[in-house]
């Protein structure tokens, strides 16, 4: 079996409490950090120096997740910052292929997230230029929507180019994650599952744990 990765997303923790809020979900295997300047989405949560204290006390590598407009230009601070991964919206950049390679160059691994609404089709053989791909399974924005069960033959569709060209990119999908929801991301060829209300919902550490058993057995 492939490996799985539960990330939880901090959107949904105690923002006065971060430190501590990051120590619970040391058992993860990476956190989730939503960028968003309402100005992509309709929301507003941080930027670069709240995201680099992050960065300097969490006990798991960073995933950024960038819900910002013109990320060409933003988008490589956060690698400089020394996130793990950084994930632009395909809809937010000018050149996705050569905002991949900058990020590939600071040392980050360069993620794509689409939105529920953009086609897969020209990103499908751009596969190689990244390490991850986000297909969205709720509108960006928010967390505690509900999960997009539709997009599921999206993700089909870059399973199988994964497949086919022989890659091991990771297939994350971000929205309404829950235990009963992770096993049909899973089967869809999801593996980076992240979760904001339904790990901080509870004890994380047990969420986490319920959430791996939960897409492991699919
Ligand atoms: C939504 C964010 C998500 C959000 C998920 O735009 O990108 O990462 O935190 O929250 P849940 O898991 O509650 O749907
Ligand atoms: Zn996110």
């Amino acid at each position: 079996m492939t490996a799985q990765r539960i990330n939880p997303s901090i959107l949904s923790a105690d923002f006065v409490n971060l430190q501590a809020e990051l120590e619970a979900i040391a058992t993860a295997d990476l956190v989730h950090v939503d960028v968003m300047d309402n100005h992509f989405v309709p929301n507003l949560t941080m930027g670069p120096p709240i995201v680099e204290r992050i960065q300097a006390v969490s006990p798991v590598p960073l995933d950024v997740h960038l819900m910002i407009s013109d990320a060409d230009r933003w988008a490589p601070g956060y690698a400089e910052l020394g996130a793990y991964s950084v994930t632009f919206h395909a809809e937010a950049a000018a050149d996705p292929v050569a905002l991949a390679r900058r990020l590939r160059a600071i040392g980050a691994r360069a993620g794509i997230a689409l939105k529920p609404g953009t086609d897969p089709d020209p990103y499908l053989e751009l596969l190689p230029e990244f390490d991850q791909v986000l297909v969205m399974t709720v509108e960006p924005g928010f967390g505690g929507q509900s999960f997009m069960a539709d997009m599921m033959p999206k993700l089909r569709r870059f399973a199988e180019a994964k497949a086919r060209l022989g890659l091991d990119v990771w297939l994350q999908v971000d929205g309404g994650i829950s235990k009963d929801t992770i096993g049909i991301a899973a089967e869809a060829g999801a593996d980076t599952f992240v979760a904001g209300s339904a790990v901080y919902g509870g004890v994380p550490e047990h969420r986490i744990a319920e959430l791996r058993a939960a897409a492991a057995a699919h």
